[in-house]
Formats: C-alpha cells, structure tokens, sequence
C-alpha cells in the first residue's frame, strides 16, 4: 500500500465514523509562545481541551505534519542514528472533544488495523498506564479490561508514567495513554524471545505505532493535576512507521516516502546507501532534515538567526554537515531535493510546489559553506594558548560546533590528521552547559489561566470601536526574565492582536478609578491575550478597554500604504513581486519582496509616485469581512506565502482595479488620510528578497524637511555654489589629491627618521638595542619603524616611544630567537603603567598608550635597565 493511499485510508475510516475531516495547521506556532513549532495534532485543540474554546465538532480526524525537534518532544538526536524516528512526520489522528472515550477509541483502532489495513493479530502488543503515587493516579484497568477483548493478557503490558501517560510540555492538558506496539521481527526470532520483553526498550523491531490518549487532567503550572471539564480521546499514528509495516519494510527510510529522496542523494554523492553504516546514516539525516527545512518554509519560517528561525537554520547545518563530513559534498545540494519531495507529497501539501523554497536552502547552503570555510581557517590557525601538550581543548571544540557547526567528529579527524586530539570531556561539559541554559529558558512557566467568567465566548470588536464596556473573562500572572508578567482576556476587545506583519494596539484598560496600561496584545490559541502592566483591584467589576486612537491612526496609515506600494511594485516590477515580510508600526513600514535585483532611482521614484498619486485620489477602503475563501480568491485577492487561510477570510480593497488583498488589519477609511509616502530604504535581505523601508503622514514630512534642511546648511558651508553636487564632487576630488600628497611627505619623513635611528644603535653583548624618543608624522609610523628594525637585525631589541595629541605611545618589537629578557608583552606590562597607561601583545610585538607623556623618559630608561640586568 503506497502512502498516499494508507494516509486516505485512515481518513475514510474516520469519516465514516462522522468523523469530520479538519485540515492540518501550519507547523510554525505563531500562536503560542511556549512551542516554536506544532508538535503534536492536538495543539491546534489544546484550549478546547481545556474549555477555553466551545466544542464545536465533537468528532474530528487530521493527518498533521508535526516538528519535534526543541521542548518535552525533542527527537534530533536520534534521527538518521536509529531508523524509526524523524525530525518532520505526519500524525495521524482521530479525536473525540467529550464525546466517544476509552471503549470506542480502543475498538476503532482495533477495527483499522486489523480488519482494514490487515496487520497481524498476533503480532500486537498495547501499553498501558500502570499507576504513579506522586500524581495520586491508579493503574488504567478500564483500559486493561477493554483491551481483554481483543487480545491475550501476554500482550497487554503496564509501565510507568514514563511511557504512558502523555504530557504535550510542562503544563497543558494530558492524561495516561495506551500505545499499540508492533512486532515485525523474523518469525524465528519471535520464537526465540517474545515481543513481550522488548516492548519499550528501543529495538528498531518491536516499535509504537499509535498512541491513544485518554485526555483527562490539565497540567498546572505548579505541576498538579485538575480535571478537565470533559474527557477527551487524541490519538496519533505515525504514517512512516504504518508504511514500514504496511508495505512490509523494516525501516522507515525504505518506505515509498523516503526512496525517492534517498535515491536522489545517492545519485548526488555518487555513492551508495547500503555501501557503510556511516553513509547511510549521513543520508538518513539528510531526507529527514530536508523534510523538516522544506515544511516549515513552506507554512512560514524560513532559517533565521534566531528563535524558530534558528531551530530551522540548525537542522538544515546539520544536514550540512553530514553531506560534508560523511559523503563529501562539498558544495550546496540539498535544495535539488525539494523538487522530488514536492512530487511526492502532489495533491497533499501544494504549498510545497514553490522555487522559493529550493531557492532560499540553497542560498542558506551556500551562506553555511562561507562558515565552515571560515571554522576551517579558525581551525588550522588555532592560538597556540589552546593546545596544551598535543590536546586541543574542549571550548575549541565546543566553538566550533556551535558557531562553525562542526560536528565533533569532524573536529576529531581534523585534529587526528594534524596528530593532536580534542579534550572530548572538556567538550561534552560546554555542551552540557549549554543545553542547561537552553533548558532554563524553555521551562520557564506561563502560570495558569483563571477564570472569572467562563461561559463568555471573547470577540474582537476594533475594526468599528476603539473603545468598549466589558468584563475580563481570564486573567493570569508568571515570571518570565523581563520579571512579573501580568494578562487579562476580554469579553470583548477593540485591541488589535500583533499579526498580519501589524504591531498591537496601546492603550489603558479602565477599571473603576484605575487606568491600566496595555503593554502587549497577542493571539494565543484564538484567545486575544492583553499583557498589563498590574492587574485591576477588582477583577469581577466591568471594565473600559481602550485604544489608543492616535497610534491606531499611525498603523493604519502605513499599512494601507503597504497595500498601495506592493501594487504600485507589481505594476512598475512586474508580477513576480510577491510579499515575503512586512512589519507594521505607527512609526514606519516595512516591506520585503522578491525581486532579483536593485531598485534604480528611477524605479524608486515611479513607485512613489504611484503611491502618492493613489493617495491624492482618496480611493475609500472597500473591507469585505466575511468571504469564502474561492471567492476571495476569484476576486484576485493577493494572498500571503506560507499562510493558511479558513474557509472565510476577510478582504480590503482600494479600487478593485488596483489592490485586493486578504488582510485582518486594520486601514484608513480614505487613501487621502495618509497625506504623503516617502521610500528611506531600500536594501537587499536575501538573495533574491528586497526590502523597502517607508514612512507616511507627517513622519515622511519630518523626514523631507529634515532632508531639505541638510542640503541647505550644506550649501551654506560651500556659500551656494550653482550645482551643489559638484561642488561637493570637487572638493572630494581635491581632498584625495591632497591626501596623496601628504602620504608621499610623510614616507619620507618616516625613511628620514629610520636614517637617523641607525646612528643610535647600541650593542650589548651580541645583542642590538634601540631605545628612543622619535616624532614620526603619525601613530602608525611608530609601528613601521619598528618592525623595519625588527627585519633588519637577527637579535634586536627595539623600543620606541612618541607623542601624539598629548598621549603616550609605545612600541617594543625584538627579533628571533625568543629571549627570556625580550619578551615584549611582558615588557611592556611592566613599563606601560610609567606612562600612565596599559600595553601588551605578543611575545615578538606589543604596544602602549598612556596619558603622561612626561612619563616617557622613565619608561626607557626601566627597560633598557632591564635588559642590561639581564644581560649580566
Ligand atoms: N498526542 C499524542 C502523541 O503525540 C497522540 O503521541
């Protein structure tokens, strides 16, 4: 069975069952800031489970791409090692929001597998939770007893909360599961040992297929149990084990989901999967990662340098890496994947069929390859201060992997072919160090949720009121970093969450005499959260939310004005312009786009006169809130790359003929209130992406008067020449000749003074020393003249000394061999502090600066003191 058809299969099941099938979710969790990426199917319904949200189908069934690769659920480290586990896999799952439980859940599952997909009988083992004092919970015998009914008690096996009993992080909704295991082995060895023994003990052949949930407690920050108001059933199977087994493999990575990917890099590498372990663990890696990098651009993160940006840049390294050190590919390919997984995953993810995503891995590829050349050259011109007797020591190590992104057998082999070895443990503790801090940061609790009136179901109301009489229906405080956090759910709220690339509203929130300053506003799991700055007195008592009309006016200003200028882009570009990121704040927009190339001044201007034009001709706003989705789209409605979209969506128009776009932001009535458009910036962000800074209303006034005021002063300095710019033009031109010039006076005055400096050369012994007071034309001169004498004399000493703009300099600089006396970083330690100041540098070159050019004298005499005591 291919897995097109396994995955439609379990669809139908369920469906049949009315179930009713919910499309998957992006993978990158915008909503929730304690998860960078959705690794469960049950994220979407976490508040339904916890009765925040109203049950609206009480049966559903999704196939959800799901990432675990950062939090409680974090594979990475398995994947490509073992042939069972994946950054990115598919999650099958079938979900009962207070209606069916334990029996249904067990008998359909049962049902599927067997009489549907056919698996053996014999060959099933299931799980159950057996019991945990710390939590006060009993063995799941209902589960147990359930389960008599189809299978002997042999293969029925209790563990510990460990195993079964399923938490999606630190706090949330959970509740103790059954897992239905598979025993795929040989005949001959199931005759040897029973499944029985192996079951939970990481043999690649006695592994989970499918988890059932029996979702009953809430998780709370303190790390005590509640009940949920209902109980729940989440299952999850995951689709490339079920390929394995369906399709009668014994790992995934033979599957019709992996071949293809795999074939390919063996066609790259020119090497064989089953040639070593090592090589088809490196190709393992690699069509696992690709999977992951390649789904998450496409639901919306591309790699970044920070948060679910870099988790995505990390796994994409990783891949890397492997493809270097392991099949020797020593220059970008991963993106020439993207093209065969997009073919295979045709008619299920249409959003993976896009050339951005291969081309922005391979620029991501190719940026990466700049950074392990560069770890190479950190590498073999190491500080000799980090080897010590032929190791090289574990930080190094520990650099190199986490900025350079080598793996540390990577470090081993370069250190074995320069005959050192790496402090391995040294390593492992920086690591250590590390995943502690990483650790820390993610535990750290968002508290719980108190509810003070649970029945209202929380609206937005600011697209026509920036004011409301209303009642919180949540609150909560926890500590982050910052310090105290403090949030408050309205009933109703005119805030507008961040989102659509628009920052929040600001504003107060009244509560009887109180005035409460709205810091922040974000969308969490569909709640409109608003983080104040102190929670009311009274938490019962109606409130007045407020915004902040002026900023409210600003925001609008600039993202009608984005609307204008991306069509405006598209006109004068061409079509190919499409978003890739946008911010919008009272202050300023931003604008990023494709676009190969610079924008001329002559593109720059047309946009802007588009744009400004469009906003003369006050072209009033047409908003649409509530359009099917294929209407919207027959419309021509521009929409957004890696977003999803519900079945409704909201439309803003300004002049059918000129801008549809599906946006939830909030607009200008009329083009006209934004006054007037003007580009600051434009800039390259990525190969092949743009980015356009702008601003509007009087901030773009401010900011051509301000412009125009410079220019004046400028031609005031040059007493108004005809044409400014050439003036300006000249006097550069003048000013490089003149430069010229004195750079020829000053090699001659430098020659001059080493002509001079000969004659004051003194011997002691074999040795030369040269100690003197100099005037050389500039600091850097002092330098020069010393490294000349260096060069010149197989035993020299040479110490300078020179004023500049009432400051001491210093130089020492002595010739091979290195002499215990001469060690001019430690010379200069010892004489900078006479010229009140602070020197030092390397064992053949250091210097000085101080403010006691008075001190100079001195300073030359303690070292040539020095130097003849030593040469006693
Ligand atoms: N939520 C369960 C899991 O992820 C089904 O394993």
């Amino acid at each position: 069975m291919q897995s097109k058809s396994i995955r439609e299969t379990f669809l139908q099941f369920f469906i049949q069952k009315r179930h009713l099938h919910q499309p998957a979710v992006a993978i990158v969790n915008k909503e929730d800031p304690s998860l960078f990426f959705v690794n469960a199917g049950m994220n979407p319904f976490k508040e339904i489970f916890l009765g925040n949200q109203p049950i609206a189908t009480p049966r559903v069934v999704t196939v959800q791409p799901c990432l675990r690769v950062s939090g409680k659920h974090n594979d990475l480290e398995e994947v490509g090692v073992d042939t069972y586990h994946h950054t990115l896999f598919e999650m099958l799952g079938n979900w009962s929001f207070g209606d069916y439980f334990k029996e249904e859940a067990i008998a359909w599952a049962w049902e599927l597998l067997t009489a549907v997909y056919h698996l053996p009988k014999e060959r099933i083992y299931v799980t159950i939770f057996g019991r945990d004092r710390e939590d006060g919970l009993p063995k799941d015998d209902e589960a147990a007893a359930i389960w008599a009914q189809y299978l002997p008690a042999a293969h029925i096996l209790s563990f510990t909360k460990k195993d079964n009993f399923w938490e999606m992080g630190a706090q949330g909704p959970c509740g103790p599961c059954s897992e239905i295991h598979l025993d795929i082995r040989s005949d001959s060895e199931c005759k040897a040992l029973p499944a029985a023994q192996l079951v939970n003990k990481g043999h690649p052949q006695v592994i989970e297929i499918w988890n059932l949930v029996f979702m009953q407690y809430n998780r709370q920050a303190s790390g005590k149990l509640v009940d949920l108001p209902h109980k729940h059933i989440d299952t999850g199977m995951g689709l490339e084990r079920l390929a394995m087994v369906l399709q009668g493999k014994t790992s995934n990575y033979d599957t019709d989901i992996f071949t293809p990917l795999i074939e390919k890099i063996e066609q790259i590498a020119g090497k064989s999967y089953h040639e070593s372990t090592t090589i088809a663990v490196a190709m393992r890696v690699i069509a696992d990662h690709l999977r992951a990098v390649a789904f998450a651009i496409a639901d919306g993160q591309p790699p970044a340098h920070s948060k679910a940006g870099y988790v995505i840049r990390r796994i994409l390294r990783r891949a890397i890496r492997y493809g270097y050190s392991h099949l020797a590919i020593k220059e970008p390919f991963i993106h020439q994947l993207v093209p065969v997984l997009a073919a295979q995953m045709e008619g299920v993810y249409p959003n993976l069929a896009t050339g951005y995503i291969a081309q922005l891995i391979q620029a991501e590829e190719a940026a990466f390859f700049k950074t392990l050349v560069a770890g190479l050259r950190l590498f073999h011109h190491l500080d000799p201060s980090k080897i010590h007797q032929g190791v090289i020591a574990g930080n190094v190590a520990f650099e190199l992997y986490d900025t350079y992104g080598f793996p540390l057998d990577l470090t081993l082999l370069m250190a074995k072919e320069k005959g050192l070895i790496v402090d391995e443990a040294g390593f492992q503790q920086a690591l250590q160090a590390q995943k502690a801090r990483a650790k820390k940061d993610a535990t750290i609790s968002q508290g719980d949720w108190q509810v003070v009136h649970p029945s209202a179901e929380p609206s937005f109301v600011g697209y026509d009121q920036l004011e409301v009489t209303t009642a919180i229906v949540q609150w909560r405080t926890f500590t982050n970093k910052a310090g105290m956090v403090y949030q408050l759910v309205l009933a109703a709220t005119p805030f507008y969450p961040a989102g659509g690339g628009q920052v929040a509203d600001t504003g107060v929130i009244r509560s009887g005499t109180q005035s409460i300053a709205v810091i922040d506003v974000q969308k969490q799991h569909g709640l409109i959260v608003h983080t104040v700055d102190q929670l009311p007195d009274q938490l019962e008592l109606p409130v007045v939310a407020q915004v902040d009309p002026m900023q409210r006016t600003l925001a609008a200003n600039n993202h009608t004005a984005t609307h204008l200028l991306q069509a405006a882009l598209q006109r004068i570009l061409g079509t190919h312009v499409v978003q890739k990121g946008s911010l919008v704040t009272p202050n300023l927009l931003r604008f990023d786009f494709a676009h190969p190339t610079k924008l001329s001044t002559t593109q720059i201007e047309a946009v802007e006169a588009m744009v400004n034009q469009k906003i003369r001709a006050n072209i009033s706003c047409l908003e649409q809130r509530s359009l099917p989705l294929p209407e919207a789209k027959a419309m021509g409605a521009q929409a957004l790359f890696g977003e999803k979209y519900g079945a409704v969506v909201r439309v803003i128009t300004f002049d059918p003929a000129y801008s549809v776009e599906l946006c939830g932001g909030t607009h200008v009535s009329h083009t006209g209130q934004i006054g007037f458009f003007k580009i600051i910036h434009e800039t390259a962000i990525g190969t092949g992406i743009r980015r356009i800074e702008a601003l509007t209303a009087s901030n773009a006034h401010h900011f051509v008067t301000q412009q125009s005021a410079t220019l004046t002063a400028v031609a005031d300095l040059l007493q108004h020449p005809q044409d400014l710019v050439q003036a300006v033009a000249k006097l550069l031109y003048e000013k490089k000749q003149l430069q010229k010039q004195l750079s020829g006076y000053q090699a001659n005055a430098v020659q001059q003074i080493i002509q001079q400096l000969s004659h004051q050369l003194e011997q002691v012994g074999d040795l030369y020393l040269l100690i003197q007071t100099v005037q050389p034309p500039h600091p850097h001169a002092l330098q020069q003249i010393a490294l000349h004498y260096k060069a010149q004399y197989p035993k020299i000493f040479v110490l300078l000394a020179a004023t500049f703009e009432q400051q001491a300099h210093l130089v020492i600089s002595v010739s091979d061999p290195l002499l215990p006396y001469n060690d001019a970083h430690q010379m200069m330690q010892s004489i900078a502090p006479l010229i009140g100041g602070k020197g030092g540098g390397q064992p053949f070159f250091a210097t000085a600066k101080g403010n006691h050019p008075t001190g100079i004298a001195t300073a030359l005499q303690a070292a040539r003191k020095a130097i003849h005591e030593s040469m006693k």
